[in-house]
């Protein structure tokens, strides 16, 4: 199996002094889904900009399909990797809607009719095809952020980062993303995507990265989000149904973390 993110004692202060990461190591494999955790604070978004090269290591390695992230590859990086702002307002910058989405594929040097496909359908994939003149700026902070996410892709890169990209978004747009995430999940993409809602990490993520205060507090399957020392001490909580059933259920049930999970539950006893 392909270890297409590999980070190795990676460290980061920023410039006022704030040590942001301090000596992560883990590994992701392609084509997984995997949740980044960890409190306000923790590095989540510090690290991604590291991963798609925004921010090189001060100390520790990435490499990104084998290769090293230096200043001599971090174009090459983002052409594999494409990361979605925590803020839209940090990413979407064009006149257009258009314009936006286009920029990235443009750069890659992609001929003009391609780059028209790619815009329609990254647009049509977030549910803004119709806003194509509109300008980011009059959008509402969700609208933006599904702009945002559609420039990334435009790009078609293979590992995927979303920082928060359900924050902002109402419902049904939460529930489109997570179908495009399935979707792209289906084409092989790996997709990192850091989130404070637990509720969505325990039901989508096949793999939980959770960080505390910069360093890694642990690395495994979503049932780590069922541990209730696990979860207090990463300042998040259990998922909802995992609630409802903590404490009620006889020997040989595990609590659930999704409503699959809780259905089968009650269906065995409502049978
Ligand atoms: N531009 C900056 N200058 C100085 N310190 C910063 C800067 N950006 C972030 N930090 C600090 O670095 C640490 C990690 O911040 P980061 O934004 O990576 O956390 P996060 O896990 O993404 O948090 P959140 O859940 O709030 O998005 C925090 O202590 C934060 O205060
Ligand atoms: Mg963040």
């Amino acid at each position: 199996m392909e270890q297409v993110i590999v980070v190795d004692d990676l460290h980061f202060k920023y410039p006022d002094g704030t040590w942001a990461l301090r000596g992560l190591s883990f590994t992701v494999t392609r084509g997984k889904k995997v949740a980044l955790m960890g409190h306000n604070g923790a590095g989540k978004s510090t690290l991604l900009w590291h991963l798609n090269g925004l921010f090189l290591p001060q100390q520790g390695e990435v490499r990104i399909e084998g290769r090293l992230i230096t200043s001599s590859t971090e174009k090459w990086v983002r052409t594999r990797v494409g990361l979605v702002f925590q803020d839209p307002d940090d990413q979407v910058f064009s006149a257009t809607v258009k314009e936006d989405v286009a920029f990235g594929p443009r750069n890659l040097g992609l001929p003009p009719g391609e780059v028209e496909k790619r815009v329609r359908s990254a647009l049509a994939a977030v549910g803004m095809l119709g806003y194509q003149n509109h300008p980011p700026q009059s959008l509402s902070y969700g609208q933006k952020k599904r702009i945002a996410i559609a420039g990334v892709l435009a790009m078609e890169p293979e590992i995927i980062l979303l920082d928060e990209p359900l924050a902002f978004l109402d419902p049904a747009a939460q529930e489109n993303l997570c179908l495009l995430l399935e979707e792209l999940h289906r084409q092989g993409k790996s997709l990192l995507v850091a989130t404070h809602d637990v509720d969505f990490a325990a039901s989508w993520a096949e793999e939980v990265l959770i960080l505390k205060e910069g360093k890694l507090l642990a690395h495994g399957d979503p049932e780590l989000l069922l541990n209730e020392d696990m979860v207090r001490e990463a300042g998040l909580r259990l998922p909802i149904v995992a609630q409802i059933f903590r404490g009620l259920l006889p020997e040989g049930f595990t609590l659930p973390r999704d409503v699959q999970g809780a259905r089968r539950i009650l269906q065995a006893f409502l049978k």
